[in-house]
């Protein structure tokens, strides 16, 4: 493992890409090696034992190409398996995990909303987190079932989308939530249609952009950030259809092009 070896990133499908995004705004000049499992999407929907499966067959697959440091871009399969994989495998590892500290300091209301999967929301870990940063705060947690599904297809703005959002958020809003915590990495790419249901006082909290802070930050302690000033090629592997995957990563600008690979 060098400077220049690559960052690893892997999630479920196309929404660990919202964090890659930010990744690649703080640390230009990493090269990014992105793993889309969407054959197997939606993890939230699987037992726990699964997630830790897919995780380390996801984490192995990195670690074979040469990663120095495995950003696991998925909230359920961080809350399901991140400590196995910190036990397993002797390379660090950043996990995401739901705004709730800072949507805590930011409520005037005191009322939080969390919109997640299944698996994440039924999480210890999601729990202990919320124990402890929102002591005085009332979370009013809704499953986002249905919706990485639809993201997965790219229907980021269909009318099902719309409706299956309204769905969602009109009893938080009617709970009074003035910030609304995005607890997948899938659903960042809601904000334009989620910004039309919320009221414009509803702050709109995800974690990406801690995710990469965090990211950069282990890297330059552990003596491994990439100095060099060449702009890098970067990998981008999905074992599902590419051009659902292409789409968002052009939209994103990530400027990578998609391959398929069977894992
Ligand atoms: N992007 C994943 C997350 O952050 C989606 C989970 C899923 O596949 O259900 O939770």
């Amino acid at each position: 493992m060098t400077t220049t070896s690559p960052i690893g990133i892997f999630d479920s499908g196309v929404g660990g890409t919202t964090v890659w995004k930010e990744i690649s705004k703080q640390l230009p000049n990493e090269q990014v090696i992105y793993l889309a499992d969407s054959k197997n999407a939606p993890y939230g929907e699987q037992k726990p034992e699964e997630i830790i499966r897919l995780s380390c067959k996801n984490t192995e697959f990195l670690i074979e190409k040469g990663c120095k440091i495995i950003v696991v871009a998925c909230n359920t399969a961080t809350t399901a398996a991140i400590a196995t994989l910190r036990q397993k495998y002797d390379i660090p590892f950043i996990g995401i995990e739901p705004a709730i500290k800072p949507a805590a300091s930011l409520t005037d209301t005191n009322r939080v909303g969390i919109l997640a999967t299944k698996g994440t929301l039924s999480s210890a870990l999601f729990h202990r987190t919320a124990d402890l940063h929102a002591k005085n705060i009332e979370i009013v947690e809704q499953r986002g079932d249905g919706l990485v599904e639809l993201i997965e297809a790219g229907e980021t703005n269909s009318e099902k989308t719309f409706a299956l959002l309204k769905k969602y958020i009109n009893p938080m809003i009617e709970k009074n939530i003035d910030c609304l915590v995005l607890g997948c990495t899938h659903y960042p790419y809601l904000i334009p249609q989620l910004k039309k249901i919320l009221p414009a006082s509803v702050k709109i909290i995800d974690s990406g952009e801690a995710v990469a802070r965090q990211t950069k930050h282990i890297l330059e302690k552990s003596s491994l950030l990439n100095t060099s000033d060449t702009k890098p090629i970067n990998f981008c592997y999905t074992n599902y259809k590419t051009h659902l995957l292409q789409d968002f990563i052009n939209k994103l600008e990530l400027n990578t092009r998609v391959e398929f690979l069977e894992f």
